[in-house]
């Protein structure tokens, strides 16, 4: 979900719904706004942000304090009674929240029993509402009952409250789930991220969990939960405007797939010595001993990020031989797992945020794991519990789709595979070099991938109609199948599958007819003669192969329906290549379906549940 809120001299509306169109990537199944003037008002609305701009045209909007959301629906399904801000009766106390209230059941039971009513199925109307309660018994200043009612809720959230009779004051609090707060002169901003910010202050302070900001017009407080007083700590935001538009292309995650060679590009800079076969990680240098000698990492994640973990362990174990494990995150933290101080803990999260993965990374900490981060968004939640990491630096990834954002996370886990070799000795000198070599190539190799564009396009049109496709591969190129599969299940709501190209004589074999699509990366590799084979296992039962092939190859073209050629690198790169054209033709047949491909339904870019 997305938070927004000022407070200051302007008029607040068009600053939240701004921030809320900028915010739109993290939910959109409804959206609302509350203002205050003389009186409070409260405007909510099923859909998008725009349904929510229609509703409100021609009502007047205004006031200089307020704050807007968008939802992602947890408890209680999208509807306009249980979207955001939620109200509590007499006190006119208003509230938007991301996360989740555990106790709420428990709460709302004696709430009810002391005559409370409820407008909605929500863990947020009941929180406010105890806030009301709580105001109401023991006489305390807003501020106060806010504070105390926080203490009494189990759960994880981010919350901006207002009320009528503080028309100076929004006072917002975070435990678990993001909030930035934007300084300005004589006015404040406060978001789930610097995204709705960025255009009027550079000047941001990040909320810890637990701490509750008190926000007036021309003052900010802020306190811990347990009544302290804390020093804010002003940072500088590194962000551009520009990384948030959409740059004339039609949808954010064609600018993203565009932007891939540039991305992997600035992952890249400074980390990597060609000529001295060298490998530079500054942000886990401090751990160079603990890497020399681990005996298993464990990669722990959610979505693509999950797939960039798999990817990872095939380089990790190949070149730098450690075993590697990689886990759901969300299974993870829930079967009591084996850890122990000698494992080195990784989490993949483009967001830094996901629930899940926080957890289990929590977790690892607290039995006493090495905990490390590969996250995109500088300064979240996951970054600042690890001890150690590696930024991906691919830039505002705005699709709900992740393209460019897995493509940095395959590079830093690349990068991390050649620099536990070079620690460990796995990998001569003259080896390293000619990796590394190659590697500095990449960003331009996707450059000259990204030509199939056109190719594509005319590939997506003859499989648009499809109502299943197979995505199949072997070695890296099976999570790279995974992720193939993931994307246009995503956006197109076409079903797809990826499976090990071997293992689909075991089940997948018994869908292949003449409609369904099965696309193969079947790249000049160490498992090419074996894809072979494969194919021709698919095209004996009449299916339609789309292979992705390296560059002159003859072979596989001659046996495949379609294909799409990718320069020739070696093994350890195929993957950032042969992803390119998957995300492109999944991103073709969206559009060509009419389906929202930056917000595809239901989904979320961030999600701060568990
Ligand atoms: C959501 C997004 C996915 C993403 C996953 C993990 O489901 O829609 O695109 O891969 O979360 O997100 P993270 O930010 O942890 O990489």
């Amino acid at each position: 979900c997305g938070i927004v809120g000022y407070v200051g001299h302007r008029d607040a509306y068009p600053i939240i719904i701004k921030g809320l169109r900028r915010l739109e990537y993290r939910g959109y199944d409804s959206a609302g706004v509350a203002l205050l003037d003389k009186n409070l008002k409260v405007y909510k609305k099923t859909g998008k942000v725009s349904d929510l701009e229609d509703f409100v045209k021609g009502l007047p909007m205004t006031g200089t304090i307020g704050m807007g959301h968008t939802r992602w629906a947890t408890h209680g399904a999208p509807s306009d009674r249980n979207s955001h801000p939620h109200s509590s009766g007499d006190r006119k106390l208003t509230i938007i929240h991301n996360g989740i209230i555990e106790n709420y059941g428990i709460i709302k039971e004696t709430l009810l029993a002391k005559g409370h009513v409820f407008k909605s199925d929500t863990d947020t109307e009941v929180l406010i509402h105890l806030v009301e309660d709580i105001l109401n018994e023991t006489g305390v200043d807003l501020k106060e009952a806010v504070r105390i009612a926080l203490n009494r809720v189990i759960g994880a959230y981010a919350i901006v409250i207002m009320s009528a009779e503080e028309p100076d004051l929004l006072i917002a609090a975070r435990k678990g789930s993001p909030m930035v707060i934007g300084v300005g002169k004589g006015e404040y901003f406060v978001a789930s991220d610097a995204t709705p910010i960025v255009e009027y202050t550079k000047n941001v302070i990040y909320l810890n969990d637990n701490e509750i900001a008190y926000i007036q017009r021309n003052d900010l407080l802020i306190k811990n939960i347990d009544n302290t007083v804390q020093t804010p700590y002003i940072q500088e935001l590194d962000l551009k405007l520009e990384m948030l538009e959409k740059g004339g292309y039609d949808h954010f995650m064609l600018k993203e797939i565009y932007e891939q060679s540039r991305s992997i590009r600035d992952c890249l800079r400074g980390r990597i010595y060609p000529e001295k076969g060298k490998v530079q990680l500054g942000g886990i240098k401090e751990y160079a001993d603990k890497l020399k000698n681990v005996d298993r990492i464990i990669i722990v994640a959610c979505g693509t990020s999950w797939h960039a973990g798999l990817v990872g362990e095939y380089l990790i174990e190949e070149y730098a031989r450690v075993s590697v494990e990689v886990e759901y995150a969300s299974e993870f933290r829930y079967r009591n797992p084996i850890i122990s101080e000698r494992d080195i803990v990784i989490a993949i999260s483009q967001s830094g945020e996901t629930a899940d993965t926080m957890a289990a990374l929590e977790l690892a900490k607290e039995k006493g794991a090495t905990i490390f981060g590969i996250c995109n968004v500088v300064g979240a939640s996951i970054p600042r519990i690890t001890h150690a990491g590696v930024y991906t630096h691919a830039g505002p990834e705005i699709g709900v789709a992740s393209t460019k954002a897995f493509t940095a996370q395959v590079t830093v886990l690349t990068l991390i595979g050649f620099y536990i070799a070079q620690l460990r000795g796995t990998l001569t000198k003259s080896k390293l070099i000619a990796y590394l070599t190659e590697l500095d190539q990449i960003p331009e190799l996707v450059e000259q991938t990204l030509k199939c564009n056109e190719e594509v396009k005319k590939i997506a049109a003859a499989f648009k109609d499809a109502s299943n496709c197979l995505f199949l591969g072997r070695g890296s190129s099976f999570p790279v199948a995974l992720e193939g599969a993931l994307k246009l299940k995503e956006i197109s709501y076409i079903h797809a599958e990826g499976y090990p190209a071997a293992e689909m004589k075991h089940g997948p074999i018994a869908l292949i007819d003449a409609e369904l699509p099965v696309v193969f990366i079947a790249t000049k590799n160490s498992s090419y003669e074996k894809v072979i084979s494969n194919i021709q296992e698919v095209k004996a039962r009449g299916g339609r192969v789309l292979a992705i092939v390296t560059e002159g190859d003859t072979e596989v073209r001659n046996m495949a329906d379609y294909s799409i050629e990718i320069p020739a690198t070696d093994d350890a790169f195929v993957p950032l290549l042969a992803t390119i054209p998957l995300q492109l033709l999944s991103y073709h047949i969206a559009v060509m379906r009419n389906c929202n491909v930056d917000q595809p339904r239901n989904l979320a870019k961030s999600v701060t549940v568990e």
